[in-house]
């Protein structure tokens, strides 16, 4: 979210940006005109060059990534595991298919490592910060599964989310964790509307997020600009108690159409298929 503020930017663990909430973008461009248009711009940018210069600082490490909150790893791979287990079965059944994801703001890979992989077969990184995604190369690399059934990081994109687009049809599912509040919200939107593309039929964008104390501004204000429907909210448990509250969001474009039978669901009132 946008914040006049940067002394606190979004951490995992200390979301001021996601508790300030401060004017929205829409709001600052206002109708002033071209002048009012570039203050807004040269704000954009200085906003995104301040939290990117802030984390150029942070160490490469799940300490650093989490602000120090490097305790949190196992209960939030545990919160993870437990709401995308039956989100996978619901979505795509359970007939074997190869699955790739899209971990969004990786940081040093950790989320990739420690259970995306488990259940991708292909996990792409996107992530600003050049030491993080060099780190992440290093920190996966021992953990390529190459059986048959092989589970691997496959590319790794240097670039922020404002300015990533993904490949067309390539995802089952694109993860956005800890990193969404380094967005203004008009690009934040902008970023699910682009995203969309690349998500497979089925396909579902998880968001994992820090919740304001004042309300869930990002259910409330956010999703219904993106016109994706929430299928799925749940609440991060086990969390120390003076940290923000963490949600998750499973969020689609359509609903499922696989059952779990792996069979599409044929549509309601369509004819069957005559066999002669
Ligand atoms: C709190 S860390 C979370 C990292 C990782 N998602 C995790 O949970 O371990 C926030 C991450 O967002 C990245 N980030 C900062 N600005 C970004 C932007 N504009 N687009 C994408 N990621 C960004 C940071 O470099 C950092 O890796």
């Amino acid at each position: 979210m946008w914040v006049e503020e940067l002394g606190s930017i979004s951490t995992a663990t200390t979301s001021a940006a996601v508790e300030a909430e401060a004017a929205p973008t829409a709001a600052a461009a206002g109708n002033g005109g071209a002048g009012e248009e570039a203050t807004h711009e040269k704000k954009r940018k200085g906003w995104y060059s301040k939290a990117i210069a802030y984390w150029q600082g942070v160490e490469a490490s799940t300490e650093g990534v989490l602000g120090g909150y490097g305790c949190v790893n196992d209960a939030d791979v545990k919160g993870s595991d437990a709401f995308l287990r039956p989100l996978l079965a619901e979505r795509f059944g359970t007939a074997k298919r190869h699955l790739v994801a899209l971990d969004c703001g990786s940081g040093i890979g950790r989320v990739t490592k420690n259970f995306l992989l488990r259940h991708f077969n292909e996990v792409d990184l996107v992530e600003p910060v050049s030491h993080f995604l060099e780190a992440a190369r290093e920190n996966l690399t021992g953990c390529m599964d190459q059986g048959e059934d092989s589970h691997k990081a496959a590319n790794f994109y240097c670039v922020p989310l404002q300015d990533f687009t993904p490949e067309e049809g390539r995802y089952d599912v694109i993860w956005i964790q800890w990193c969404i509040g380094q967005l203004p919200d008009d690009d934040f939107i902008s970023f699910f509307n682009r995203a969309k593309v690349g998500l497979k039929p089925d396909g579902f964008f998880v968001l994992k997020e820090n919740i304001a104390r004042n309300g869930d501004y990002i259910s409330s204000f956010i999703f219904p600009i993106t016109h994706l429907t929430l299928q799925m909210k749940q609440d991060q448990m086990e969390l120390p108690k003076e940290l923000f509250a963490v949600k998750m969001y499973a969020l689609v474009t359509s609903q499922p159409k696989i059952q779990n039978s792996g069979k599409r669901r044929r549509p309601k009132n369509s004819p069957r298929m005559i066999r002669s």
